[in-house]
C-alpha cells in the first residue's frame, strides 16, 4: 500500500490510532505506511509524568498537566479497553481507581507487545500543517528537538492526537499583579506538599478544583476555599474546606468576593480550564470548540468537516475516554482503509449541528453519561471494535457519582464495580485514599 498516515500525539488517542492499525495488521490487513510524532521523549500523554513546568527541553510549552499523587478521578470501569483489559494487563483484579503510574502502564501494555513504538518519532514537534489540493496530500513540518533539525513530510491522511488539557485558560482579577503569594494555573500544579500549612484559594469548580483541593487537604494544608463563578460544588466539604461566590479582586493577601466577604489567602491555584489549541495548523483545518461533548465541526465527533481527510480524536469534554479514544481510532482507520465511506457535505453540514442539539437538551450528569455512552455504542456498531456493554460502564460512573455524594473524600476507597468487558468485580483498595501517600505502581499492586 502507497498510502501514508500521519498521527500527531502518542498519548491515549494517539496510541488508540496506532492500536486499531496495528489490530488490522494483525487481521491480516494491508495497512498504509505510519508515522507518529511525538514532542516529549516517551509515550502515554498526560500519563507520562513530567516534574517540569513552563517550557520543555526544548524551549517549547511543557505538555504536561499531571501531578504526583494523582489518583484516576472515576472508576477505571469507565475506560477500560475492550480489547484489553485490566485484568489481562495486571494478572488480577485491581481496585477501580489507580494511581497515574498504574494507568500509564495500562496505557502503554497493550502496545509494547508489538513492535509499533517503531512508528513513533520522539522528542518531534509538528511546528507546521498545510494541505495541497492538487496532490490532496498533507505537508507536516516537524523539527528534532534533539538533532535541532527541521524535517518535511506528506501525508494522504493526518490524525489529530494532541489532546487539549495543556494549554492554560489563564484569567485576570484585579489585584493580582500585586498579590503577595503564588498565583498558579492547575496546568502547573505539580506536588500538593507545596501548600502544607497553607491557606489556599481555588478557582473554579471543576475536576481539577475538586481533585487539586482534596489533594491539598489531603497533603496538610491549612484550609481550602473555593470561589464559584456559576454554581459550588456542594459536597459535604471537610471542615477547613469552603465554597464561596466568585472573586471580586485581590488587595495585598485579602481576596473579596461577591457576597462581601473577604479572606487572608497565601496562594491562589486558577482551575479555570483548559483552550483546544493548534497553534500548527492553519485556518482551514484548524479546530474551534468549546470543550463540550458535542464538538464543533467533526462529523461523527472525529472527520474535520471541511476536509475528511482530516481526523481529530479525543476532542469532547470526556466522561469516557481511553475506550472512546479506541472507538474514534477504529472508525478514523476504516474511513481510511476504505471500509467506511464518507457521506456528501450535506450530512458532513448537519451532523454535528444535530449532536449539539442533542446534547443542549441534555437536563443532567446522568444524561451526559448516557449521551457519551451511546455515542461510544454508535461508533463501536459500525467497526470491529469489540463490542462491549456501555449500560455497565453507564453504571459505572452511575455509582461512582453516588459514592461522591456521599462521601467526597471515601469515594475511592470504595469497591464492587463491575468491569463491562469481562465482568469482574473489582475488590476495595487495601486502605483508605486519605491515607495512602506513597502512589508507587508496586504499592498499589501490593
Ligand atoms: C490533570 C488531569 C487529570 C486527568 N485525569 C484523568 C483520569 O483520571 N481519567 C481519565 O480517564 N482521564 C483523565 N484526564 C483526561 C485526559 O484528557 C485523558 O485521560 C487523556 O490523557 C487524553 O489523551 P490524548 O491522547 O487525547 O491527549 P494527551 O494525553 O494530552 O496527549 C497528547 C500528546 O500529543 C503530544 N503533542 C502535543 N502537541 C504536539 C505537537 N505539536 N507535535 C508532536 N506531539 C505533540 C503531547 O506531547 C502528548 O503526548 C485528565 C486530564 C488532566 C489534565
Ligand atoms: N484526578 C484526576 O483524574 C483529575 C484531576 C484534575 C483534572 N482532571 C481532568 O482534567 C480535565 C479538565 O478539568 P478542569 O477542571 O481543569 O477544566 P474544566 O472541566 O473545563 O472546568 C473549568 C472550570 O473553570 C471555571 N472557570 C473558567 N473560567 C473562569 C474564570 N474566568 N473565573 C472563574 N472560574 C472560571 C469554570 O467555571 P464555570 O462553571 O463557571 O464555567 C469551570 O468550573 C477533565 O477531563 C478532568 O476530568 C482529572
Amino acid at each position: 500500500m502507497s498510502m501514508k498516515v500521519g498521527i500527531i500525539g502518542a498519548g491515549p488517542s494517539g496510541l488508540s490510532q496506532l492500536r486499531s492499525f496495528e489490530r488490522a495488521q494483525n487481521k491480516g490487513l494491508e495497512i498504509p505506511e505510519i508515522v507518529c510524532f511525538e514532542k516529549q521523549s516517551d509515550w502515554g500523554g498526560l500519563w507520562n509524568y513530567n516534574w517540569r513546568t513552563g517550557v520543555d527541553e526544548a524551549g517549547d510549552p511543557c505538555h504536561g498537566s499531571m501531578y504526583r499523587y494523582l489518583w484516576s478521578n472515576g472508576p477505571k470501569e469507565g475506560l477500560e479497553f475492550a480489547d484489553y483489559t485490566f485484568k489481562e494487563h495486571f494478572g488480577k483484579d485491581i481496585a477501580s481507581y489507580p494511581p497515574r503510574a498504574v494507568l500509564f502502564d495500562y496505557i502503554k501494555g497493550r502496545l509494547e507487545k508489538t513492535s509499533f513504538r517503531d512508528k513513533i518519532r520522539f522528542n518531534t514537534n509538528v511546528r507546521d500543517v498545510r494541505f495541497h489540493h492538487d496532490t490532496n496530500q498533507f505537508e507536516v513540518i516537524s523539527r528534532n528537538n534533539q538533532q535541532d533539525t527541521e524535517n518535511t513530510d506528506f501525508f494522504d491522511y493526518l490524525v489529530v492526537a494532541t489532546g487539549h488539557f495543556s494549554t492554560p485558560n489563564v484569567p485576570y482579577y484585579e489585584g493580582f499583579d500585586s498579590f503577595n503569594g503564588r498565583i498558579l494555573h492547575a496546568h502547573d500544579f505539580r506536588d500538593a506538599r507545596e501548600f502544607t500549612s497553607k491557606n489556599i484559594l481555588i478557582l473554579g469548580t471543576s475536576y481539577s478544583a475538586e481533585d487539586i483541593g482534596s489533594q491539598c487537604w489531603k497533603y496538610g494544608c491549612n484550609s481550602v476555599t473555593v470561589a464559584h463563578r456559576t454554581a459550588p460544588m456542594g459536597f459535604d466539604w471537610p471542615e477547613n474546606w469552603q465554597e464561596v461566590p466568585a472573586l471580586l479582586k485581590t488587595k495585598g493577601n485579602t481576596a473579596f468576593f461577591k457576597d462581601g466577604t473577604k479572606k487572608e489567602i497565601d496562594a491562589i491555584i486558577l482551575c479555570t480550564g483548559y483552550k483546544h489549541h493548534f497553534p500548527f495548523l492553519p485556518d482551514d483545518l484548524r479546530l474551534k470548540t468549546a470543550n463540550r461533548l458535542a464538538t464543533a465541526d467533526l462529523y461523527k465527533g472525529i472527520v474535520w468537516i471541511r476536509n475528511p481527510k482530516l481526523f481529530y480524536l479525543g476532542m469532547q469534554d470526556q466522561w469516557y475516554t481511553f475506550n472512546m479514544f479506541d472507538a474514534q481510532a477504529w472508525y478514523a482507520r476504516d474511513i481510511i482503509l476504505g471500509k467506511i465511506k464518507v457521506p456528501d457535505i450535506s450530512v458532513l453540514n448537519s451532523d454535528p449541528l444535530d449532536r449539539e442539539k442533542r446534547e443542549d437538551a441534555l437536563e443532567d450528569d446522568y444524561a451526559c453519561i448516557r449521551y457519551q455512552g451511546d455515542y461510544v455504542r454508535e461508533l463501536i456498531a459500525e467497526t470491529d471494535y469489540p463490542d462491549f456493554d456501555v449500560d455497565a460502564a453507564n453504571e459505572a460512573f452511575f455509582l461512582w457519582k453516588k459514592h461522591k455524594k456521599k462521601n467526597i473524600m471515601t469515594f475511592r476507597d470504595q469497591g464492587g464495580f463491575i468491569s463491562p468487558m469481562d465482568r469482574s468485580v473489582s475488590p476495595a483498595y487495601n486502605k483508605p485514599w486519605r491515607e495512602e501517600l506513597d502512589d508507587r505502581m508496586e504499592v498499589y499492586l501490593k
